[in-house]
């Protein structure tokens, strides 16, 4: 289908309160109307999410958040003018009409915009905020690509627009403005420290020496950048053959996957770097680790 007329479609079932799935530059999201409380039960029911985790917001123009959010101090403005459209979600006190299925019954309201055509194009011709978790089902990886979507929730959903892989990969900052100082609440909400788990256990251990340890096991590999010796025999998974934390952000979801589709016994995964794109992906590492923990 061509890219126009996908979005057209698209759009037409959100406003008939349908559910989409859609690219972001982060993951694909599973989206509906914010303002219409039924289609975004279906989101929850399809994801088998928890009523009681609140979903974020997204607006295709940071001046659609005046009906949305009732005050937006200097510094969240800020960061606004400096990331937006881009992975970064606010926090802020909500407008009464938001329905409370969308925040689980906070007073408070997750927004963010997009960097991603296919997503502001969906949102533009929807006319409305589109409310939308990852299209995982709850407590499993992000999907990455429309591959994923279709994989995990094909026919619950009413429409995948595909996009191909996501760019960036890891799900969006989160920055809490309730109090004076700005909190940041993901990469590290430990609310659901379990929330990345893929079936096949993972360990945070990598060492060529370990895989001794584990030679009665059916292992593979998730590494950060191409190992010193040669581990043809292994099922391994480079992230980024240079090293590169954007590059390794961007693959690190799919990587997951096929590993976790391998039937392993067991998954050792190499830590990265804490800096950067590093600390995301080594939160999203540690949750998908915690797995039985
Ligand atoms: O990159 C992303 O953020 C992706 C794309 C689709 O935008 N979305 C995403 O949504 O990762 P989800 O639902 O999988 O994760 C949203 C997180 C949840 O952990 C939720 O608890 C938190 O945001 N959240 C949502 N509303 C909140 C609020 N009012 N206060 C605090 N946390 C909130
Ligand atoms: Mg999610």
């Amino acid at each position: 289908m061509k890219k126009d007329k996908a979005i057209h479609q698209a759009a037409d079932i959100i406003q008939r309160g349908g559910i989409v799935a859609f690219p972001t530059e982060t993951v694909y999201g599973l989206g509906a109307d914010a303002f219409n409380p039924l289609a975004v039960a279906r989101i929850f029911e399809v994801k088998r999410r928890p009523y009681f985790d609140p979903l974020i917001v997204h607006v295709a123009n940071p001046s659609k958040m005046r009906k949305l959010v009732k005050e937006i101090p200097s510094n969240a403005r800020k960061l606004i003018e400096k990331f937006w459209p881009g992975p970064l979600t606010i926090v802020l006190l909500k407008e009464e009409n938001i329905p409370d299925i969308v925040t689980a019954g906070l007073p408070t309201l997750a927004i963010r915009m997009p960097n991603h055509p296919m997503a502001l194009a969906l949102i533009e011709e929807s006319k409305c905020p589109i409310a939308a978790p990852s299209a995982n089902p709850f407590g499993y990886l992000s999907p990455t690509t429309a591959e994923h979507v279709r994989d995990q929730l094909g026919d619950q959903v009413d429409f995948i627009l595909d996009g191909g892989p996501c760019p960036v990969g890891v799900e969006s900052t989160i920055v809490s403005f309730l109090e004076e100082k700005p909190m940041l609440l993901r990469p590290a909400p430990g609310m659901f420290p379990k929330h990345y788990a893929p079936r096949t256990p993972i360990v945070l251990d990598w060492s060529e020496k370990n895989l001794d340890l584990y030679k009665d096991k059916n292992i593979g590999l998730l590494l950060f950048q191409e190992p010193k010796d040669n581990l043809k025999s292994q099922s391994v998974e480079i992230l980024s053959t240079k090293g590169d934390l954007r590059e390794a952000a961007a693959n690190l979801f799919a990587a997951i996957r096929r590993l976790d589709a391998l039937n392993l016994d067991l998954i050792i995964a190499e830590p990265i770097p804490e800096v950067g794109l590093g600390r995301a992906i080594m939160d999203r590492l540690r949750r998908a680790a915690s797995r039985g923990k």
